[in-house]
């Protein structure tokens, strides 16, 4: 074995969670060259922005921070190699370089597993700067498939890309064309987490329902859909919990639905976004489903698990909606009634089909529309959480809480639940009786503990 150098990494994540993925993926394959991470970007020796490119805002932040990060560097002698990952990356590569000098490295989404070597190489020579060619497959043969397991709760990746071109939508262009794992590697991934206490499962793809990864031969050499993944994740020893995300509604098929009633170890949580209650706009953002096939399946996933929560993503001011397609969408909302709801205004995404439609919504009606949305969906959220105040609920432990003594975890809804208890429960999934609820949290007592107390 070569001796390496201990050397300080700093990763800052922004976006989805198939970021949050490729984030814990970085770490793992920079770990043999010796990076530990550190908690502030100023003492490290890499650090790496892991960005999203969903919407402008989120873009401008990078920038941003990449200013910050350039004068660090020039304090620390130039010794700091910035690196800039993810879908800005991908995007606008050589922008990038252009726009801040300070970055050594440009990598997309796809070429995470030529990290290290790129680091190593890390030079101001042309050529070693960028590296952002889709070559999906290779990713998911190069990375080590033992992964490191951080506490006990774990996103496993499962599928890329997508090729629904949603007409709003930049992940198509930046994340590539759809593509499955093979089973085989998810089944070896999944028993090393389970082997080093993860039990709760995050099953990760832009689109993950469409996964059709290729079975083992000795299954009958098929493809495999996510319910049949699922079904056979729930039989390995010590995975308890799985759930899966982001889904889309034409991938929605009938045996994923009865997956929820008949396997326990899917929690019941779904999270299908929507983004329009209005055909009109369903049609113009190409998202090949309307508003009343989607209320079937959530209908169809409520009667397979009464209590299940549900959860969507929702885009305000897309071009040409109007106030009745709006207001669609809050019939919708009120129709459904979710468990908690991600809402954004249309951000026109250069190059996508939508930036160049007539009928862009004044900035002043997006605000107001999405003001209104939110106000919907956080009461929803607030009531849905007041709904548990009095029932005992699994939780998983994952974590100690800000004040001593105190812990948190996970109920099954994707609840953050805190409480009472030692440490010693992180990994545990104990009984917890919930007494308080918040917009964003859960608060209660360990049943034995509030014996004890009586
Ligand atoms: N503008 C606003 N929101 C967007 N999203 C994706 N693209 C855009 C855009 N151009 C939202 C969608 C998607 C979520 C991840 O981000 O709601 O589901
Ligand atoms: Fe984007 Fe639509 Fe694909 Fe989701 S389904 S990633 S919104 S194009």
């Amino acid at each position: 074995m070569t001796e390496t150098t201990p050397k300080r990494l700093f990763i800052k994540t922004y976006g989805c969670q198939m970021n949050v993925y490729d984030s814990e993926r970085m770490r793992d394959v920079l770990r043999p060259l010796g990076y530990a991470a550190t908690e502030t970007p100023s003492d490290a020796d890499l650090v790496v922005l892991n960005t999203c490119h969903i919407r402008e805002k989120a873009t401008e932040k990078v920038y941003s921070e990449l200013g910050q990060l350039k004068k660090m560097k020039q304090a620390s002698g130039g010794k700091m190699t910035i690196a800039v990952a993810g879908c800005v990356a991908q995007a606008e590569g050589a922008e990038i370089m252009r726009r801040q000098p300070a970055v050594d490295l440009v990598l997309g989404p796809q070429a995470y597993h030529k990290l290290p070597e790129m680091v190593a190489r890390a030079s101001r020579a042309a050529g070693d700067r960028l590296e952002t060619e889709f070559e999906t497959l290779e990713k998911f043969d190069a990375l080590p498939k033992a992964r490191e397991a951080d506490g006990p709760t774990a996103f496993l990746s499962v599928q890329e890309g997508c090729d629904k071109f949603c007409t709003f939508c930049v992940v198509p262009y930046t994340r590539g064309a759809e593509l499955s794992r093979p089973v085989d590697d998810i089944m070896v991934e999944a028993r090393s987490l389970a082997s080093q206490g993860v039990r709760d499962i995050s099953l990760l793809g832009q689109n993950v329902n469409a996964f059709h990864g290729a079975a083992p031969a000795i299954e009958g050499g098929e493809e495999w859909t996510l319910g049949r993944l699922a079904r056979h994740l729930a039989k390995v020893g010590g995975i308890d919990r799985i759930r899966y995300t982001t889904s889309h509604p034409r991938d929605m098929d009938d045996d994923l639905v009865a997956a929820h009633g008949d396997t326990p170890e899917i929690m019941p949580f779904l999270h299908l976004p929507v983004q329009s209650g209005s055909d009109t706009i369903l049609k113009a953002m190409n998202r090949g489903h309307t508003a009343e096939r989607y209320l079937e399946i959530m209908r169809g996933v409520r009667a397979a698990r009464p209590d299940i929560a549900l959860a969507s993503d929702f885009i305000v001011g897309f071009p040409g909606e109007r106030d009745e397609d709006f207001e669609a969408t809050m019939d919708l909302v009120r129709e459904v009634n979710y468990s908690i709801a991600y809402s954004f205004k249309y951000s026109p995404r250069p190059g996508t089909p939508a930036a160049d439609m007539f009928g862009q919504v004044p900035e002043e009606v997006k605000d107001e529309r999405l003001q209104r949305l939110q106000a919907l969906l956080r009461e929803q959220q607030t009531t849905f959480n007041a709904s548990k105040i009095g029932e005992t609920l699994p939780v998983l432990v994952t974590g100690r809480g800000r004040m001593d003594g105190q812990i948190h975890g996970r109920s099954p809804y994707m609840q953050s639940v805190h409480f009472d208890g030692p440490a010693a429960l992180i990994g545990e999934i104990v009984n917890v009786r919930i007494e308080g609820a918040s917009l964003n949290s859960l608060s209660g007592v360990l049943p034995d503990a509030s014996e004890a107390a009586a």
